[in-house]
């Protein structure tokens, strides 16, 4: 397969760009049994003080590298780190230790199946963002499942009541976020006064005549505040840019719904897995109403670089474009059996974005999407445990445990969550 000529693509073949990266038939949705996380104890503890502020950008994470280094966690380390915190919007703080029971049934992930070896996939350059400005196309599945967070981050539908996002976006390891005492979770709203006119321009974020876009500077258009709105800033300067039109002409519009408890693994929480916090940078949040918004599944894989191109997706509210919806797809450079390691040209409010690919179900001709991680965020990792940085974006992957920890936060019954 040649590389795509992404100028010439317009957005409505986006789904077809997908299908064309996955032809092979080995490209299935494996069956795995999953390890049965149980609750076994919840105690009452204070309320939070909700003083920690957003972080921009994530530091001094032990990454793959620093990670290997590590020794394997035991059972009771991994019990420890899958236990969890509860907030309710009352403030109301519980904690709820786990057991984990068939960690030896689940089929092991092979380290050896990585090479250390960074694979550079120059094809698609360094942007690969499309701005799904057009709310023909994020207001419909796959793109609708992309949630907005009040604290600023990015979240994905998981279920009809349920959220995945990013734990930084809601606790910074000693605390829990200021925004989270109200937090809330926007749901694009669906607006029909565009006509088809808009189609034309539906990729006006994305590449122009393939050229790179990292030297614009599309700051001064508008900048979200932390609730969402969109504030009109530096008003003028007669820059006439494709995207400066569609940002105009698209002006945000959110469904707002209240968060009535937020899931966090302890793991996050600083000095309780030490090195392999960056493992733990998820949360669930439960809304108050369901929405009617198709969700997308969570999805387990072996390894990512057995996929075409090794390729990831991911969607979400980056800063630099307030309120629309950014679109990238990009190929995974370096994975261990709990992060991801890419290039993907991402900002800051895309964090907490669900990581997603496709793959055929198991006997059927059918393909389907499902989240398989969680976009983490540009981060500076420690690489070597010496103190040295290097940036990466990170995403989280869903293990197999992780898989049955938050499949029993969304079902609340474990006995749901044994294949996945
Ligand atoms: C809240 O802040 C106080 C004073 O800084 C501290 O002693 C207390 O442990 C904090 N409580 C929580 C739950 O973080
Ligand atoms: C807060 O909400 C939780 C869950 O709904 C409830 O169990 C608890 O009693 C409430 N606490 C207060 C102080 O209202
Ligand atoms: C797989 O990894 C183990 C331990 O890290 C090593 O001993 C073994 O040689 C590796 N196998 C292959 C095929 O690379």
């Amino acid at each position: 397969m040649g590389p795509i000529p992404l100028c010439v693509l317009p957005l409505f073949s986006l789904a077809v760009l997908s299908a064309v990266a996955a032809v092979d038939d080995d490209y299935t949705w494996p069956q795995w049994n999953v390890p049965l996380v149980r609750n076994r104890r919840t105690t009452l503890l204070s309320s939070p003080n909700f003083s920690a502020q957003p972080q921009p950008e994530l530091s001094g994470t032990c990454g793959i590298e620093c990670q290997r280094r590590l020794p394997v966690p035991s059972l009771d380390d991994v019990e420890q780190f899958l236990s969890y915190e509860t907030v309710y919007e009352n403030g109301t703080r519980t904690y709820t230790s786990v057991s984990v029971q068939g960690l030896n049934e689940v089929t092991p992930w092979s380290s050896n199946a990585t090479s250390h070896s960074r694979r550079k996939r120059e094809v698609y350059g360094t942007d690969t963002r499309f701005t799904i400005s057009d709310k023909q196309y994020s207001t419909k599945y796959p793109f609708s499942t992309s949630v907005k967070i009040s604290t600023g981050c990015s979240g994905v539908l998981v279920s009809p009541k349920h959220v995945l996002t990013a734990a930084h976006c809601i606790h910074d390891g000693k605390d829990y976020l200021d925004g989270v005492q109200k937090l809330r979770v926007g749901i694009l709203k669906e607006k029909s006064k565009r006509g088809k006119g808009g189609k034309g321009r539906g990729g006006g974020g994305g590449r122009g005549k393939g050229k790179k876009r990292k030297g614009d500077k599309p700051e001064e258009e508008a900048q979200a505040d932390s609730t969402g709105k969109t504030e009109r800033k530096g008003k003028g300067k007669g820059r006439k840019s494709r995207s400066r039109r569609s940002i105009e002409s698209e002006k945000p519009s959110f469904k707002w719904t209240r968060v009535k408890k937020t899931q966090v693994p302890k793991g996050w929480f600083k000095g309780v897995s030490k090195g392999l916090a960056a493992d733990f940078d998820y949360a669930l949040l439960e809304l108050k109403k369901a929405s009617k918004i198709k969700h997308m599944d969570l999805g387990v894989i072996p390894s990512v670089k057995k996929l075409p191109a090794g390729r990831i997706h991911f969607s979400g509210f980056d800063d630099d474009r307030p309120g629309n919806l950014v679109y990238r797809f990009c190929s995974v450079t370096q994975e261990s059996s709990d992060l991801l390691y890419q290039y993907c040209d991402a900002k800051p409010g895309s964090s907490g974005s669900g990581v997603y690919i496709r793959l055929k179900e198991p006997g059927k001709k059918k393909w389907t999407r499902k989240i398989i991680g969680v976009f983490s965020g540009h981060q500076w990792v420690d690489v070597n445990g010496n103190g040295a940085q290097q940036d990466y974006n990170v995403a989280v992957r869903i293990t197999p445990l992780k898989y049955a920890q938050i499949c029993e936060w969304v079902h609340g019954d474990s006995s749901e969550c044994r294949v996945a």
